[in-house]
């Protein structure tokens, strides 16, 4: 099998760039962060709290947590129920970087994400995927851009939704999810040594697809 490892902080355009160059090569873009936040979302909806050890534990052992993949793209299943359209919000995503700094909640996870790139060719964008899911993967790519950008990014994605949303209030929460992700003990969001570092913060979504299209094709 062929893998594909594309890990950088959030808002730097990892999932539509990793879908558009899956569906080029095809590939299976596998998105580990909805992995997290289906957990975290699971964690609000159950109301556990996440700094208590064994409620984490206790919620892990009742959660049954599938992936879906199809031409549709994935799908997230949680006991049996699609919650892949409840991911997306700001509450998720805080949650879903609290959640992810627990030790039990990485390990749980760690199997499905193995067995998917056993399984099929796949590009998967994550923030640990070179440096700790698929060390061995034949491309590995650390895709990042300025905090700043990203925050327009996401912005700009939120009003197109007719979201009310304020550009510094992303600003600071884009910061303060980089911190919390790169400064956390367990494998915390950095290059591997063997990463190749694209900045997309002046490359337009065409150019990004084809940087990292170029880079699979000189591996293949
Ligand atoms: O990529 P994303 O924004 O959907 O990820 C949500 C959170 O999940 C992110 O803040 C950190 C965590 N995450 C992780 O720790 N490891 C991954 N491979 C993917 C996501």
């Amino acid at each position: 099998m062929f893998s594909v490892a594309i890990d950088g902080p959030s808002g730097a355009g990892k999932s539509s760039v990793s879908k558009a160059v899956a569906k080029a090569a095809g590939f299976v873009h596998v998105d580990t962060g909805a992995l997290y936040r289906a957990l975290a979302f699971t964690s609000i909806k159950n109301s556990v709290d996440i700094s208590n050890a064994d409620a984490v534990n206790e919620m892990l052992t009742n959660t049954k947590l599938s992936l879906k993949l199809d031409a549709d793209g994935q799908k997230v299943l949680i006991n049996g129920e699609d919650v892949t359209g409840q991911l997306r919000t700001e509450q998720v995503s805080m949650a879903a970087s609290n959640i992810s700094k627990i030790p039990a909640v990485r390990a749980f996870l760690l199997d499905t994400q193995r067995k998917t790139a056993e399984e099929m060719n796949v590009i998967m964008d994550g923030r640990d995927i070179a440096t700790v899911v698929l060390p061995n993967a034949d491309v590995k790519v650390f895709l990042t851009a300025s905090p700043e950008k990203r925050a327009e990014r996401r912005y700009k994605e939120l009003l197109a939704k007719n979201e009310e949303v304020e550009y510094n209030k992303i600003l600071e929460d884009v910061i303060k999810r980089d911190r919390q992700d790169m400064e956390r003990e367990i494998a915390p969001l950095r290059p591997s040594e063997d990463s190749v570092i694209v900045d997309t913060s002046e490359m337009s979504f065409d150019e990004s697809v084809e940087a990292i299209t170029r880079l699979i094709k000189e591996r293949m």
